[in-house]
């Protein structure tokens, strides 16, 4: 279609910049709460302050007990960050997993499933996970933060292992993505945004606010925080097959969220004067202990094959231009490229000899090409390419 690339550009551009906005100042209040001190000079209602220095001058930002006692002229708000983070990736998701769900959402090394089976099961599974998150928080469980962090943890561990029985392992890692930044947005537009309506409209009324309105945003704000580097991780996953379409991707997706909040709570900690520096040399410990289980602790790709009689490029030109040749090509066949994806052509002997490693790479080690393996490659093709590129590279 064309356009599309340019308009999924635009989109994800829009993405990332809302989505550092919104980690931003989930990061900044997050810690701001963490060093607010007793004010110098007591004021009404005043909980505590904090002195800052930043960009060539000096802030002195002053946190209220609930509200104060009459508004400012003007208030700031902080919601179209996490809007627009969540409707532009909503968009991207449309645009690339399901406009485009034949390449990006289905797999069909992994099931054989139309492209609309693939988007109801995805979309469901991010409704059902806001749904069950909905049900968590109003459970007695929300006082047992602990506990509620290993639940969420195992359940959205358990949904990528779940999702990839049925779509491919990139496809299942965005989708759970896509239910923590939805769950993290429903949490700003249902619960925070409302409670701070709630607090204006009872001091524009004279009336005193419901603290426990304020106490829930702020559960859900610290639960938000906690959802940012998982959340993250997950957004760049998509450039490293080597976690997705690993056998136990959906593990190192689980594994690696675990880090991602561990390291967060390792920051919060800090920020509240508890520094426990073994918490980083941990969070770095472990990530190297996922890499080595991942590398190593598998078994050797089988298509990659003991049989050592030479391949040569005669024996896969042809597989390689039906099966590759479909989208990598200077002038692609396949209706959702304009240009040759990744920038990677296999129109010439020379093209392909140079990109033996990468060809190796992506058809036997991590086996994400032929993308979803739409064009069906074989997997006796897939072990004479592999026993080729092995050779040549
Ligand atoms: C349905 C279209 C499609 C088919 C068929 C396809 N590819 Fe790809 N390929 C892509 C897309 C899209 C990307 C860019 C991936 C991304 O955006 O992460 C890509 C990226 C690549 C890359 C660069 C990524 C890297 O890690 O180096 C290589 C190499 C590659 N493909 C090789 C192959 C080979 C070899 C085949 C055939 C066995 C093949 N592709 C078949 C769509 C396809």
């Amino acid at each position: 279609m064309p356009g599309i690339e340019w308009l999924e550009l635009a989109v994800r551009w829009i993405h990332v910049i809302a989505g550092i906005a919104w980690i931003g100042t989930s990061f900044y209040f997050i810690r701001l709460n963490a060093v607010l001190a007793p004010a110098e000079v007591p004021a009404d209602g005043v909980e505590g302050e904090a002195w800052e220095v930043h960009g060539g001058g000096f802030y002195r930002v002053a946190k209220y007990r609930i509200a104060p006692s009459a508004l400012p002229s003007e208030l700031h708000w902080f919601k179209w960050e996490a809007y627009a983070t969540w409707l532009s990736g909503a968009s991207l998701l449309v645009l690339v997993y399901y406009l485009g769900a034949d390449a990006f959402l289905l797999d069909r090394n992994i099931a054989d499933i139309a492209p609309a089976t693939g988007i109801a099961i995805g979309a469901g599974s991010v409704i059902a996970a806001w749904l069950v998150y909905e049900m968590l928080c109003r459970s007695p469980l929300i006082e047992r933060p602990g506990l509620f962090a290993a639940l969420g943890l195992a359940l959205a561990t358990a949904t990528a292992w779940a999702l990839s029985e049925w779509i491919s392992g990139r496809a299942s890692y965005m989708h759970v993505g896509a239910a923590v930044g939805t769950i993290m947005a429903a949490n700003v537009f249902l619960v925070i945004i409302p409670a701070h309506h709630g607090l204006v409209a009872a001091v524009q009324a004279g009336r005193e606010p419901d603290a426990s309105r304020g106490k829930a945003a702020a559960r859900r704000s610290l639960h938000n925080n906690y959802l940012t580097l998982p959340v993250v991780f997950v957004m760049i996953s998509n450039h490293y097959p080597l976690t997705y379409n690993h056998p136990l991707g959906w593990l190192i997706l689980g594994a690696l969220s675990f880090l991602g909040g561990w390291i967060r709570h390792y920051y919060n900690l800090r920020h509240a004067g508890r520094h426990r520096p073994w918490m980083l040399v941990a969070a770095a410990a472990g990530f190297a202990g996922i890499a080595v289980l991942a590398t190593f602790g598998t078994p050797a790709p089988a298509a990659a094959g003991a049989d050592d009689a030479p391949v040569g490029l005669t024996d896969v030109r042809e597989v390689i231009a039906v099966r590759c040749g479909v989208c990598h090509s200077a002038e692609p066949v396949h209706e959702l490229f304009e240009a040759p994806p990744g920038g990677i052509a296999f129109d010439t002997d020379d093209e392909i000899v140079s990109r033996a490693d990468r060809i190796y790479a992506v058809t036997i080690e991590s086996r994400v090409m032929p993308l979803g393996n739409l064009t069906g490659m074989t997997e006796e093709e897939r072990a004479l390419v592999g026993r080729w590129a092995r050779q040549a590279k």
